[in-house]
């Protein structure tokens, strides 16, 4: 029976899901949002925390500052809640409303920049504001998650040697790509272990995290409109670039399973079950990480209305046909859903879906030229 002093000691590590059932290939996804932050941000907000007190840069006095659009934030405002330090999360008009509340619920001043800066976008302007506070005031303290050492290394200390202890013999691993501390800190301790496992990053289409074109991305938590300081690719083998609207279809996928995830999970699923498909195996253990739950998309990817503004009206239809095919195959074959492999190079969801998966967007908002892109995340 965990009993708990403070919200950060509680964190469940060993709980996954296996999602052979539902994709048709063996994967096993790590739940990372079963803590009182919601996410897996909990981990790196926890470490850089940690450091900067041993490093005496964190005083009773500071007042923590960072740029957030909604995890790393909830996390930081439980730890200063719980700590007793005083924290301003800057964020934009984007952020989500239920992350928000739940800052400011936690005693936390949540800033928003409504107007863009002329470099940047929202997010140029909302570093600009950190900066400009930093200046005026020394009791600020930055962590700076797109740099700070503390967010790969959280992974590393514990995200990873968790994984190997659950899974001695894991061959491939799918992690997704925001600021890169989670990829880095698993792809490092990978690097290095018994048994060489494949780091596949997932990313979404419209990041330029790893040199493609910056797009419009509306899902919060993965990929970047620059190069994340962290990244060192030549610890990752193989990139998997997933459009929103797979992102979308995958989510609904995992909820008519009565699993509510994350976007950032829809993401990672999809990439892992197109890189599956692209790569047969005949035996392979395969993890995934999914870095929160669905409660705070409720708005967004769980709305119809937002779907279809975002992405047009066959997105859910798709689903809903897919679902309900795959679920008379099942029960007439009385076996698990056997998910549709492409001969392409198309994702298995698309195949299943047909064209529709190849749903334009409408573009709502212009790329960001800093940090966490359109979408942001953490
Ligand atoms: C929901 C979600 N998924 C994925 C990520 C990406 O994690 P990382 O920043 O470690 O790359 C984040 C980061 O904020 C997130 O909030």
């Amino acid at each position: 029976m965990p009993i708990i002093t403070a919200p950060h000691e509680f964190n469940e590590a060993e709980l996954y899901v296996d999602l052979r059932s539902i994709v048709g290939d063996s994967l096993f996804l790590k739940c990372e949002g079963f803590n009182f932050a919601g996410s897996i941000k909990l981990k790196a907000a926890t470490e850089m925390v940690e450091a900067a007190e041993r490093d005496g840069i964190l005083t009773p006095s500071s007042i923590l500052i960072e740029s957030s659009s909604g995890n790393l934030g909830v996390a930081l405002s439980m730890l200063a809640a719980s700590k007793g330090y005083k924290f301003v999360c800057v964020t934009d008009s984007r952020c989500n409303p239920s992350s928000r509340l739940l800052m400011e619920a936690l005693g936390s001043e949540v800033h928003i920049i409504e107007e863009p800066a002329d470099i940047g976008g929202l997010l140029g302007a909302r570093i600009n504001y950190v900066q400009a506070c930093l200046e005026a005031d020394d009791r600020y303290v930055w962590l700076n998650q797109y740099s700070n050492p503390g967010n790969w290394r959280a992974h590393h200390r514990t995200t990873a040697p968790s994984i190997a202890s659950q899974f001695p013999e894991l061959d491939v691993l799918f992690v997704g790509a925001g600021t890169t501390g989670t990829l880095m800190g698993c792809a490092r301790y990978f690097k290095q272990w018994h048994r060489p496992v494949k780091i596949v990053a997932i990313d979404s289409v419209g990041s330029s995290t790893f040199g493609t074109k910056p797009g419009r991305r509306m899902i919060p938590g993965l990929g970047t409109s620059v190069r994340p300081p962290l990244l060192d690719e030549s610890y990752v083998d193989d990139v998997v670039h997933v459009e929103e609207a797979d992102t979308i279809r995958a989510c609904h996928l995992l909820a008519r399973s009565g699993f509510v995830f994350g976007g950032s999970t829809g993401t990672v699923v999809s990439g892992a079950m197109d890189w599956l498909a692209r790569h047969p195996a005949a035996r392979r253990t395969a993890v995934a990480l999914a870095p929160d739950l669905g409660e705070r998309y409720l708005n967004t990817v769980y709305r119809s209305n937002w779907i279809q503004d975002c992405y047009g009206e066959e997105v859910l239809d798709c689903v809903a046909n897919m679902t309900r095919a795959e679920a008379g195959r099942q029960r007439s074959n009385g076996s698990s859903v056997d998910w549709p492999v492409s001969s392409s190079d198309q994702p298995p969801m698309l195949a299943a879906l047909g064209d529709a998966g190849s749903e334009a967007c409408i573009d709502v908002q212009p790329p960001l030229s800093i940090g966490s892109g359109s979408a942001g995340h953490g």
